[in-house]
């Protein structure tokens, strides 16, 4: 059945009372459109778990710190509602952009430590940005529990932070990163590679498997990070904004895997920037 489509907040307050009213979980699955079968993961996690389930379809300006990658983001809505009937989904929340940030909107919901590094690095703002509109579309939508896929890890960390930091009642799930067959974890930008470049972007995931085998084989982190970077570079990524192992409990910078560990990449290849991050 295909989800009403609600873009005023009068109108999604009116579809939730009657859900708040008789106490169900209410999830919310947060997406800037483009859904591939990660963002399906998602959904069929939320159906799982709740009584009402919320897609939110927002392009939200505030997170992009680079006006160009904003005009490039694909927007595909109609594909969008598509994709999601078979899901039976009580709603869609595609907001007005006034819904979101009214005139004269002037708060940040900003979290620190997290946000210092990787992503947080490279781009500045813009996870003020992801907290900012997370925290508007949980009080918007009244969400009990949210879902968020593990490939935007430092993403999943920021957003349980702020969840537990601002007494949200709000129960963060993160699921697993969904992958092509080739190896490339999906991702909304992946639309906008050039067919070689797609060929191409697997090396990536590929690398950090190569690290991940020579950590577990003992060797050191150092000469394995060196070495992948080279490799991307050669294959024809044009820049690598990182390759860090960090701990998977607060991001802090690690060299071995005594404790849960992850690699996280971020790489930039015809264009287009992609991230990854898996367990070691
Ligand atoms: O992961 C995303 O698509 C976005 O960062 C999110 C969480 C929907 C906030 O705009």
């Amino acid at each position: 059945m295909t989800a009403p489509i609600l873009r005023q907040l009068d109108e999604l307050r009116t579809t939730t009372a009657p859900w708040l009213r008789a106490g169900g979980r209410i999830g919310v699955v947060p997406t800037m459109g483009a859904l591939h079968d990660g963002h399906l993961s998602l959904v069929a996690a939320a159906k799982m778990a709740c009584d009402h389930v919320i897609v939110t379809i927002f392009v939200n300006p505030r997170q992009f710190n680079n006006p160009e990658d904003l005009a490039n983001y694909p927007r595909t809505e109609t594909e969008d509602a598509r994709k999601l009937a078979r899901f039976d989904v009580d709603a869609l929340w595609v907001p007005d952009a006034d819904q979101v940030y009214p005139d004269g909107f002037a708060t940040t919901v900003s979290v620190s430590g997290l946000t210092d590094v990787m992503d947080g690095a490279y781009r500045p703002g813009h996870f003020d940005g992801v907290a900012t509109v997370v925290t508007k579309l949980f009080t918007q939508t009244s969400a009990t529990d949210a879902f968020f896929g593990e490939k935007d890890f430092q993403q999943l960390l920021i957003v349980r932070r702020l969840a537990a930091d601002l007494d949200l009642g709000v129960t963060v799930h993160g699921c697993p990163t969904i992958r092509d067959i080739d190896g490339l974890a999906l991702s909304s930008r992946n639309l906008l590679l050039s067919d070689r470049a797609r060929t191409m972007a697997p090396r990536l995931h590929d690398e950090m498997e190569e690290i991940a085998a020579g950590l577990s084989r003992g060797e050191d982190f150092e000469p394995l990070r060196e070495a992948a970077i080279a490799r991307l570079l050669t294959a024809g990524f044009t820049q690598v904004d990182y390759l860090d192992l960090r701990a998977q409990s607060d991001l802090r910078s690690v060299q071995d895997t005594a404790q849960p560990a992850r690699l996280f990449a971020a790489a930039h290849l015809a264009g287009v920037r992609l991230i990854d991050n898996i367990a070691v």
